[in-house]
Parts: structure tokens; sequence; C-alpha cells
């Protein structure tokens, strides 16, 4: 079974402006810039009839380009902080992609997502780091702000079968158009092989 999410990629270039964040804390393992990305939703371990279903919606979506802006850092998990991110700027855009998002998944029957949508990008997972040695990072480390750059698409991703984690695969991609100059959207980008990714759906 797939283990499927969609979400925006992280240019190479604002990467690299957050390479340097990637020591000075104990307990911390730092994902690999190539992995950085947005989740937009997370859908998980599905059957091949679900994702075929998911990937033929997600290319229905109809949202204009917009700009995205990392914009300083938090955790996840207070007193037991699991997770260090970097936050996004506020997005009309971002937020109008999550929930065209979040319809394709419960078009195709999934379950709708009960937790509210926190845009992140997770730099490091967090085992045994002490919640004061975090906040000292965090004070230290949590003004960077990074350039912004245009999001002109967005990804489906798979992950290891039920494991998850890094490397993701991209699976499909869907191009964002100005509804001005689209001339044809809704289907994914390439031509996309449904039995080679997810097998016949039977
Ligand atoms: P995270 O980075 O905050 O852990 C792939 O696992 C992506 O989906 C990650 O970005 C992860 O967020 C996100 N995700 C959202 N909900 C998840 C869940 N219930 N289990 C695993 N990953 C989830």
């Amino acid at each position: 079974m797939p283990r499927l999410f969609s979400a925006i990629e992280i240019p190479r270039s604002i990467a690299e402006q957050l390479i340097m964040l990637r020591s000075g804390l104990s307990g911390a393992r730092w994902i690999d810039p190539e992995n950085y990305h947005l989740t937009l939703r997370f859908i998980g371990d599905v059957d091949g009839a679900t994702a075929r279903d998911f990937t033929m919606a997600l290319g229905g979506i109809a949202v204009p380009p917009f700009e995205l802006r990392l914009n300083g850092l938090g955790s996840f998990g207070g007193n037991r902080p699991r997770a260090l991110f970097a936050n996004l700027a506020p997005s009309e855009g971002l937020e109008t992609l999550q929930r065209a998002n979040e319809r394709a998944a419960r078009e195709v029957g999934l379950p709708p997502e009960s937790r509210n949508f926190k845009p992140h990008v997770t730099l490091a997972r967090l085992r045994g780091a002490r919640a004061d040695a975090v906040a000292t990072y965090l004070e230290r480390q949590g003004g960077v702000a990074a350039e912004p750059f245009t999001v002109n698409r967005f990804v489906l991703y798979s992950s290891r079968n039920s494991v998850g984690g890094g490397p993701y695969v991209v699976e499909a991609a869907y191009g964002l158009e100005d509804p001005y100059d689209a001339e044809d959207t809704g289907a994914p980008e390439d031509d996309f092989d449904f039995e080679a990714a997810f097998g016949s759906g039977d």
C-alpha cells in the first residue's frame, strides 16, 4: 500500500538558506535539505484504487500561483519537544490550496482531517532534546527569515510504506496556473502511470 501525502516542495535556494540551522541542538535528527517540504494533506497508507482516485482528484484543483516565505522557527511537543520546524508567513494562496487538497481527499472518500492546518516545514525530529535547550536554540536562531519564493506547483509524494520518513518520491506533480492564461489543467503534469505507481487497484 502506498503511503501518500500532498505537499509543496521547498526550492533548493531556500533550503540552502536553512542549512546553517542544522547544528547546535543535542537530540536533533536533522532532515536532509532535499527532503524539506510543506505538507498540504497527509493521506497515509491507502489502497491502490484510493491512491488513483486521489491522484486524479488533485488534478481537478485550479488555484493560481502564489508567494510563500519561511518566517521564524518553532517546536512541537511543548515540554517533551518532538520536532523543530520553520513557520510560514500567512498566505491566502496557501490556505486556498490546502482547502482544495482537503476537498479532494473527501471527494475520494477519505475521512476529514480533524486537526487544524498548521503550515510548517519540519527541520528536525527531536529525541531526548531538553525543552530548555530547545528554547535556547529558538531564541538564538528563531528570528530567521528566508527569501520569498513562488509556488507554481504542488506534488503527491510517497514515502516508504508503513514506516514513513524520507527519501520521498514525487508520484505526480500539478502545475498551478493563472486562470487568465490557463490552457489545460485537470490532469497530473506528466503522463502518469497509475499501474506502475499504485498497482491495478483490483
Ligand atoms: P511532520 O513533518 O510534521 O511530521 C510525511 O510524513 C509528512 O506528512 C510529514 O511532513 C508529516 O508532518 C506529515 N504528516 C501529517 N500528519 C501525519 C501523520 N498522522 N503521520 C505521519 N506524518 C504526518
